[in-house]
C-alpha cells in the first residue's frame, strides 16, 4: 500500500514556528518518524510539502489510482480553502485530515474545518504522533475497503 503525506503552508518552518504549540521536532524529524513506522506497517511513503495551495491540489489530483489514502496537514488552508475541499471529493482517494495542534481548544477561527466533511476523519492534538495515528487509521480504512 502506498500512503501519500501532504504538508500545507509553514510546516516548512516546524522546529523553529512557534514551538510552545507545535513543539521543537522539525518536518524532517517527524518524515523519519512516519517512514520507520511506515516500514514496520510495511507502507510505502511518499511525504511533501507545499506553501502553494494550488501544488498541494495538484498533488491530490495525481493521487487517484496511485495512492491508497492521503494523509493532510493542510495547515492554514484548512479553514480557508473550498479548494482543496473540492480536490479532495474530487479524486475519491481515502484522505485523513491531521494536525499537530487540537484546533479546536485555539482561536475560535481554527475551530471550522471546510475539509473535514469530505475526509474520512480527523486526528488532531497529538503533536507528531497525529502522523504516526493518522497512518495507523489510513492501514485500517483501506482494509475496510478492501473488505466491503
Ligand atoms: C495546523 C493547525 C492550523 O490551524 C495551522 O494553521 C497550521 C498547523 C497544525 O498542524 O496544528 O499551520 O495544521
Amino acid at each position: 500500500m502506498k500512503v501519500l503525506i501532504l504538508n500545507g503552508p509553514n510546516l516548512n518552518l516546524l522546529g523553529k514556528r512557534e514551538p510552545g504549540v507545535y513543539g521543537t521536532q522539525t518536518l524532517a524529524d517527524i518524515e523519519a518518524l512516519v517512514r520507520s513506522r511506515g516500514s514496520a506497517l510495511n507502507v510505502e511513503i511518499d511525504f511533501r510539502q507545499s506553501n502553494s495551495e494550488g501544488e498541494l491540489i495538484d498533488w491530490i489530483h495525481g493521487a487517484a489510482g496511485v495512492f491508497g489514502a492521503i494523509l493532510l496537514n493542510a495547515g492554514a488552508y484548512t479553514h480557508t480553502s473550498v479548494a482543496l475541499r473540492d480536490a479532495i471529493a474530487g479524486v475519491g482517494v481515502p484522505t485523513i485530515e491531521l494536525h499537530l495542534s487540537n484546533v479546536h481548544a485555539r482561536e475560535e477561527f481554527r475551530h471550522r474545518s471546510l475539509i473535514a466533511p469530505v475526509c474520512r476523519g480527523q486526528i488532531c492534538g497529538f503533536g507528531a504522533f497525529s502522523y504516526i495515528l493518522a497512518l495507523e487509521a489510513a492501514v485500517n480504512v483501506n482494509v475496510g475497503l478492501e473488505r466491503a
